[in-house]
């Protein structure tokens, strides 16, 4: 699936025209979800269609399946979860799909709102039966604020649960898109039959093959034979699709692009019904990479000359190697593995000699890549989430903001000798973005504070302090549930009130942690004039 052959050296012109036709054909987007909705079949049901797999369960990590993700952490394999995440790349007609993986963990980290600042559209994943879920919301909100169109996909129809209608209405409540149904569901949950197809008002009837293992064969079927053969279930599709035309809940391909509907589709990931209809509906209506902006707002074309920007660093990933990788997405022009790329942050060069694609356990080496492409650079310890990568043209995108945490810990070395490893242990898992940290002089250098987005990450970085730094650590949780942006100035007044601690943030940003937000509303009343600003909600990335 990689592309190889042009090589380097290639004259520039081609080299753009190159580009911008890649680019073209690229759709690089992430599935946001609520855990157990069902991503890791999905994920597995779209690369079984492209036939990069021959049978579905070789990439899902889940206890008890075939092969596992990621073995990079030993956690990982006791909870059968995957942490890592990845770009699964495949072609599919004449278009090269880049599935950026969000991580599928129950607990939310800073990681799963990163990886939507490398994709050009997502798809929403709704579990029939459950409706909206507080995790979708959060990723949808991410979503939302960087104008990212979304497509959604009503999951386990095959299973009972609400009713179609009743789903749009939830999706239009909570997100305040327009669903805009593309097929719509013969059968009702529970008894899926197939989809009518509402722009060619025909019928796909899908048919069961042993627990979804193969491709599902989908028959074709005009409205009038549709009726003969599945009557009321039928009936009722048309009903229920002339209501919502009635309603203009039609597609319209400019209001997806500006985040005002989002079209819907209706599946089973699991019987890998609906799954292709899914995949066309990428091919045909979501963006491909396009122009990115800068930190001022320019955009940058995509056949201007290589750029790039990291959105996630991650290491120990393979107890063997010890190795770093930082995933880059491309964002203009051709990536050469073994050309020599600028590092905007320190305006250093960067050699790319080891690039890969990684999904899961597998590797490959990465000779040339296109906007959109996700790309794995090992050991690349210079390269820090949120950096720009160039060749020429000097550019540097905006940064990947820090979110907003909610869970906090004062982190110790459990054995003092080892301070040494535990500086240096937290110093990398704070330039990785593992975790915020947080620092004090009451508290002193030997007794940060961690703050995460979810618990999941204080995990990680017990973890890896001990099995990598060589310096376990005790983690004892504060009792803080929020925190604020404030200022240097307003520390001496705000430290001292009950249920309130300042801290400086790494990145120069002095936090307000609280109690509980009853607190929060109660300094505001006595200091009215305190800067107390929300930090970067997932809502709020301007990336
Ligand atoms: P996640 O990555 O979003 O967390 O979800 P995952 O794919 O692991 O799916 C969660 C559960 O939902 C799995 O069942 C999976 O088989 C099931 N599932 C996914 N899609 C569908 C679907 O379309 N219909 C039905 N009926 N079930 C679906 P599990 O019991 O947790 O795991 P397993 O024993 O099936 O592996």
């Amino acid at each position: 699936m990689i592309e190889t052959g042009q090589g380097a050296g290639s004259a520039p012109g081609r080299l753009a025209a190159d580009a911008a036709e890649q680019a073209a054909r690229r759709r690089t987007f992430a599935v946001i979800s609520h855990p157990d909705a069902g991503k890791s079949t999905l994920t597995e049901a779209l690369a079984l269609h492209a036939r990069v797999i021959q049978e579905a369960g070789a990439i899902h990590g889940k206890a008890g399946r075939k092969s596992t993700v990621s073995d990079w952490m030993e956690m990982e394999k006791a909870r059968g979860i995957s942490i890592s995440s990845a770009a699964l790349q495949f072609a599919y007609d004449d278009a090269v799909v880049n599935l950026v993986d969000t991580p599928g963990h129950a607990d939310f980290s800073e990681d799963t709102y990163r990886v939507l600042s490398a994709v050009d559209s997502a798809v929403m994943l709704v579990d029939a039966a459950k409706g909206m879920e507080p995790q979708t919301l959060k990723l949808f909100e991410v979503c939302r604020h960087r104008g990212i169109p979304v497509i959604t996909v009503i999951n386990k129809w095959d299973r009972p649960g609400l009713e179609a209608l009743q789903l749009m209405d939830e999706v239009r409540d909570r997100t305040g898109l327009e669903p805009t149904p593309l097929t719509w569901p013969v059968g009702i949950a529970g008894d899926f039959k197939g989809v009518l197809d509402r722009r060619t008002g025909g019928f796909v009837r899908f048919t069961r093959t042993a627990g979804g293992a193969t491709v599902a064969p989908e028959t074709f079927l005009t409205a009038e034979e549709a009726l003969e053969q599945e009557g009321e279930d039928w009936v009722r599709a048309v009903e229920e699709s002339e209501l919502l035309e009635a309603m203009g809940q039609v597609h319209d391909q400019e209001r997806f692009l500006a985040h005002e509907t989002t079209p819907v589709l209706f599946g089973s990931a699991v019987l890998n019904f609906g799954v292709r209809q899914l995949l066309d509906v990428l091919l045909e209506l979501a963006p491909p990479a396009g122009p990115r902006e800068d930190a001022d707002g320019v955009a940058r074309k995509v056949d201007a000359p290589f750029s790039a920007f990291v959105f996630k660093v991650q290491a120990g990933m393979d107890s063997n190697h010890r190795d770093r990788l930082a995933y880059m997405r491309v964002c203009s022009g051709v990536f050469e593995r073994g050309s020599v790329v600028t590092h905007a942050a320190t305006g250093k060069p960067f050699a790319t000699k080891y690039a890969q694609q990684v999904f899961g356990r597998d590797r490959e080496t990465v000779d040339v890549a296109y906007p959109g492409d996700v790309v794995g650079l090992v050991n690349a310890n210079a390269l820090r989430v949120g950096d720009s990568l160039y060749v020429e043209q000097r550019v540097v995108f905006p940064p990947i903001p820090s979110f907003a945490p909610e869970h906090f810990a004062v982190c110790r070395a459990k054995d003092s000798s080892k301070y040494k490893q535990f500086r240096r242990g937290i110093e990398q898992l704070e330039q990785e973005g593992v975790v915020q940290v947080l620092r004090s002089d009451l508290r002193g250098d030997q007794a940060p504070v961690l703050a995460a987005v979810g618990p999941m990450q204080f995990e990680v970085a017990e973890a890896r302090m001990a099995g990598e730094f060589s310096a376990p650590v005790t983690l004892d949780r504060l009792p803080y549930q929020l925190a604020r942006r404030t200022t240097r100035e307003w520390v001496a007044q705000l430290d001292p009130q009950s249920g309130v601690e300042c801290l400086l943030r790494g990145d120069g940003a002095w936090l307000a942690l609280f109690a509980d937000p009853w607190r929060l509303t109660r300094v505001q009343r006595d200091l009215p004039d305190a800067v107390l600003e929300p930090l970067v909600a997932a809502a709020d990335s301007p990336h």
